[in-house]
């Protein structure tokens, strides 16, 4: 099985996944030996990376750092040859961070190890959105019926296309906030609302880094605060009852002010947490289901 993109999930597969992953994330979690992990990272990571290798060692697997400075991507070799020799070595599961879609330029090839999202481009990072929905669902025990609403750097977000599909899956509502040049046409289901406006009707406030990497332009950070950062005046009118995320890692002053951090109702570190629980959950969904060969299929 691979975790290519939420949208392979059905409901029943996600509480699957989340239930897994709360049994995990507890002190008593069993711990299997099996199965070799290479991380893949095309793009720089500190969170997803960190807990993919955590998760695979607490399952027991043996895991991979690939390293690609200094591999032979560097000399020319190509995503697919990369994969097909990774499999030729006898590994079970790669977890993948690129910057184009990759799931979509390898769609049709068959592989008979798993493949698993960590980041492509600005369209999908689903072990991300399912930290996200553990977070969310550990707070208020439940994703139905919350608002959720997702602030920033829509456009370039893949951190938003998987959390909207997933979180309205799941029967949370899900909107946007942001800056005119920051929104995105390409998701369905999510309405645009007034940063100020929503507070105080937000179950969840998802804030998002101004992804500087993906843009053309530059944009003038201070101005950005001023106007869609979450800062001391705005917590005053934030629900008091609301839960604060954000992916990570976070523009200090820009999309957040440092006393955000300080707010209780601040989980931004515990998603960080609960991230390992969910790769281990994932993990083993992947490699217990991996019992024939598969296409990818975007
Ligand atoms: N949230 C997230 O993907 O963080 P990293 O880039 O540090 O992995």
């Amino acid at each position: 099985m691979s975790l290519l993109s939420v949208r392979q999930l059905d409901r029943e597969t996600v509480d699957e996944l989340l239930e897994r992953a709360a049994v995990l994330a507890g002190a008593s979690a069993p711990r299997r030996k099996r199965g070799t992990v290479v991380n893949l990272f095309y793009e720089p990571s500190t969170r997803t990376s960190l807990s993919f290798q955590i998760a695979a060692q607490r399952l027991g697997m043996h895991v991979l750092d690939f390293g690609v400075d200094r591999s032979s991507i560097q000399k020319g070799e190509s995503l697919l040859d990369t994969l097909q020799t990774l499999e030729s070595l006898g590994v079970d599961i790669v977890v993948i961070r690129h910057s184009d879609d990759w799931p979509s330029l390898l769609s049709g090839h068959r592989f008979k190890m798993s493949l698993v999202n960590a980041g492509s481009g600005i369209y999908e990072h689903p072990t991300q959105a399912l930290v996200d929905a553990l977070t969310i669902k550990e707070y208020f025990g439940t994703l139905r019926g919350l608002t959720v609403t997702i602030v920033g750097d829509i456009r370039h977000s893949r951190v938003a296309r998987s959390n909207a599909h997933l979180l309205q899956m799941m029967g949370s509502r899900v909107q946007f906030a942001g800056p005119p040049q920051f929104r995105a046409d390409d998701i369905p289901g999510c309405t645009w609302v007034d940063f100020d406006e929503a507070l105080p009707e937000s179950d969840v406030l998802m804030m998002l880094r101004v992804q500087l990497e993906r843009h053309e332009g530059k944009h003038e950070m201070e101005h950005y605060h001023r106007e869609f950062g979450l800062n001391k005046e705005r917590l005053a009118v934030l629900n008091r009852q609301a839960l604060i995320l954000h992916p990570g890692p976070v523009n200090r002053n820009v999309e957040i002010a440092d006393v955000v951090l300080q707010d209780r109702r601040c989980r931004i570190l515990r998603q960080v947490q609960l991230g390992v629980a969910v790769r281990m959950a994932v993990l083993e969904w992947c490699f217990g289901n991996n019992r024939f060969g598969q296409a990818v299929s975007a």
